[in-house]
This record gives C-alpha cells, structure tokens and sequence, in this order.
C-alpha cells in the first residue's frame, strides 16, 4: 500500500490531541491533506460504538464485552476508511488503534493478551502501521490534565489500571521498536520536535519531508 499509517498511542490526557492537530497543520502546510481519525470512532457504526463505550449508565459493562466493542469500531474503520485511504496513497492518522485494545483490555483488565492479539488481527485484517507513537505520562499526571470533574466512565476507573496500562504500552514499545517510538510528555513544543523527528523516515518515504 502506498499511503502512510500513523497512529497515536498514550494514557488519557497525554496530550494526544495536541500533537495529532500540530502534525496535521505541518502536513497541510506542505500541500498534503491527511486523514484524521479517533478510534472508538471515525464512522458512523464506529460513533455509535463509541457512545456505547462512554455512556456512564453502561458501569457494569463486561469486559470482553467491551473488548468486542472496540474491535467492532476497528474493524469497521479499517475495512471502509482507513485501508482504502491508504490504497491511494494518502497519509492517514489515527489517535489510538489496535495497540489501545492490548494496552487497556489486555494489561490495564487482565485479558487474555493472546487472546486480544487475535482479535485484533480479525478486525483489522492484519492492518499494522506504519509508525506508532506512544505519548508516555505519568498516569496520576494524565488524569488530573483530563478534567476529573467532567471525566467519562473509562476515566475514572483507577489509577492502578492506568499504571498497568502504561506499563503495557512500554512493554509494547519494547518488544517492537522498529515500529514504535516513545516520547516522553514534556513541554508542548519539544515534543512536536521529537514527533516531527519520528515521523521523518515514514513520511521521507512517501516523498514528504516537513518543515522545520
Ligand atoms: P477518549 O475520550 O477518546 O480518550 P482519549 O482522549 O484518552 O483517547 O476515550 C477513549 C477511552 O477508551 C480511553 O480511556 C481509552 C479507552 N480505550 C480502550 O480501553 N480500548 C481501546 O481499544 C480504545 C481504542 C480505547
């Protein structure tokens, strides 16, 4: 395929947003229009989906239960919009994917990991990206920027979740650096400069280099 797949990975409030806004306006700015896109989310399946997932009213929601829930929402979005972006060569990005699945359900609730992987390789049909970057916080640090008075129900489980969480994503990270950089959370703009350097080679190979 010849497009670009990016996604975005990290703990609530690592700053995700932020930084997936700043690589879209730097890849505007060079002529190129990217797909954005969020996971739950992105299609309309995928919003409904999405609701399900944070409605407060849903607290006693099973976890595999859940788990199929996001994988619905995946694999609708990779079969009718990301893999046939990606088809004709466009430049997509994706806040959370795949890796969230093993990160939040696998170590943060104790599933099967194995089990998820392959759940995730049904939805997405083996669909891996290109390059993933993983925001690394602080877990107590990320909830406090998430605002707790108005936090949604997957917000507020605990913190003890959160810290499995991130030490998944890290374990992730490790067991496939060619695919995943880690960036720790810092000032806004020194990590967009890290973003920018770790999306260099992926983007130089579909011929766009950003500015500086
Ligand atoms: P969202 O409001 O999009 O949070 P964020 O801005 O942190 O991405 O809510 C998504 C929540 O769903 C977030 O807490 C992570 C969780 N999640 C999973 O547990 N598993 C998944 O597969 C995905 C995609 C998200």
């Amino acid at each position: 395929m010849s497009g670009v797949f990016i996604t975005f990975e990290g703990g609530d409030g690592s700053g995700k947003t932020t930084q997936i806004m700043r690589l879209a306006s730097a890849l505007r700015d060079i002529g190129c229009e990217p797909l954005v896109l969020r996971e739950p989310g992105g299609t309309i399946v995928g919003e409904g989906v999405r609701d399900i997932l944070l409605d407060p009213r849903h607290e006693g929601l099973d976890a595999v239960a859940e788990t199929l829930l996001f994988a619905a929402s995946r694999a609708q979005l990779s079969a009718t919009v990301i893999r046939p972006a990606l088809e004709t060569g466009r430049v997509v990005i994706c806040d959370r994917y795949a890796d969230s699945t093993v990160a939040y359900q696998g170590y943060g609730r104790g599933l099967d990991l194995a089990t998820v992987r392959g759940v995730n390789e049904w939805a997405t049909r083996g669909l891996v990206p290109d390059r993933t970057i993983l925001l690394d916080i602080d877990p107590g640090e990320g909830i406090a920027a998430a605002a707790p008075a108005e936090a949604d129900r997957l917000e507020r489980e605990e913190l003890a979740v959160h810290a499995r969480v991130r030490a998944g994503y890290l374990e992730l990270a490790r067991a496939e650096p060619a695919r995943w950089v880690v960036i720790e959370r810092d000032r806004a703009d020194a990590v967009w400069g890290s973003v920018r350097a770790a999306l260099a080679p992926v983007l130089e190979r579909a011929g766009l280099r950003l500015e500086q």
